[in-house]
């Protein structure tokens, strides 16, 4: 155990990575073995996820602060010293940082520049796009903040709110292939270009399963589903009611939100109250009835 918190001290990390609330650090590599120093924020979730045909061990090993493995029934927690292994990894397990956290992670699958890459240009993509799109900062960090709040208040399990997280933050991400013309366009859409404009939330999905990553897939299918309507008339497929994965309904409420009482190079922000009367009067035509409720009732973490 000494030896393991000396390593990690050492700082001498090959590479390292900062993502949402989380920092990774290559700290040895070889014979396709990684050891990986994570650090958390507090409140971030970091998951173990089998993936199909790989045998192999995954090590976690606590250095600081607590993980709490989320269970159907509650959660376990893992302090400093305490270490959790499967070999393979079968099911999917969801942990959580109680304040900053530090661990080490030990897989047999070598993943760390996988993921690291992948995450990496999704999330620099995605802070590209939402300054592109008029957002002045952080339009993705607060829709995926309240989003997380309006799906644990609707007691979502961990494997949504996973899920939930990362497509709300990379909702938009398919605006990476909408020409700049349309995307900073001053004014009004034509029809022709509203119509290419809708197709964001298809390439976002596309995106998202070029990475090959089973997790990214299925959140890829919760982004594209972010304009659908409880009414059947949202787009790209004019799903309605239950068709719509409740994830995607939960961002839409929360995008609407943040659109409304955000301050636009062409139009001016609402109050809070102004928008969420707006999505209260939409409640069962654009919005889910439920998320809508559920949204009202976490107003107070709303400025
Ligand atoms: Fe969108």
């Amino acid at each position: 155990m000494r030896y393991m918190k000396e390593l990690a001290n050492k700082k001498d990390f090959i590479e390292t990575v900062q993502m949402k609330g989380l920092t990774i650090s290559l700290i040895a590599s070889a014979d396709s073995t990684e050891i990986i120093h994570h650090k958390l924020d507090p409140d971030t979730r970091w998951a173990l996820e089998p993936e199909e045909g790989w045998v192999a061990l995954e090590y976690l090993f606590i250095l600081s602060g607590e993980l709490k493995l989320l269970t159907k029934e509650g959660f376990t927690l893992y302090k400093a010293g305490d270490s959790f292994y499967r070999n393979p990894v079968t099911e999917h397990y969801v942990f959580q940082s109680v304040g900053t956290t530090e661990f080490l992670y030990v897989s047999s699958q070598p993943v760390f520049h996988r993921y690291s890459q992948i995450s990496r240009d999704l999330v620099n993509l995605a802070i590209s796009i939402e300054q592109k799109d008029g957002y002045t900062s952080d339009h993705c960090g607060r829709i995926s903040k309240l989003s997380m709040l309006v799906g644990e208040k609707l007691a979502l399990d961990s494997q949504q709110l996973l899920r939930l997280n990362m497509a709300s933050f990379f909702h938009d991400i398919g605006k990476v292939k909408i020409p700049l013309e349309i995307l900073l366009k001053p004014g009004e859409l034509t029809a022709e270009e509203w119509q290419t404009m809708k197709n964001h939330s298809i390439y976002g999905r596309q995106l998202l399963e070029e990475t090959k990553l089973p997790l990214l897939k299925s959140v890829g299918e919760i982004v594209e589903q972010h304009h659908e309507r409880y009414d059947g008339k949202g787009y790209p497929y004019g799903l309605s009611k239950d068709e719509i994965r409740i994830e995607a309904s939960i961002i839409s409420v929360v995008d609407s939100f943040d659109a409304m009482t955000t301050d636009r190079p062409y139009h001016k922000a609402k109050s809070s109250e102004e928008a969420i009367s707006e999505i209260a009067r939409c409640k069962g035509t654009m919005y889910f009835p439920e998320v809508v409720d559920a949204f009202i009732s976490i107003q107070k973490y709303m400025n």
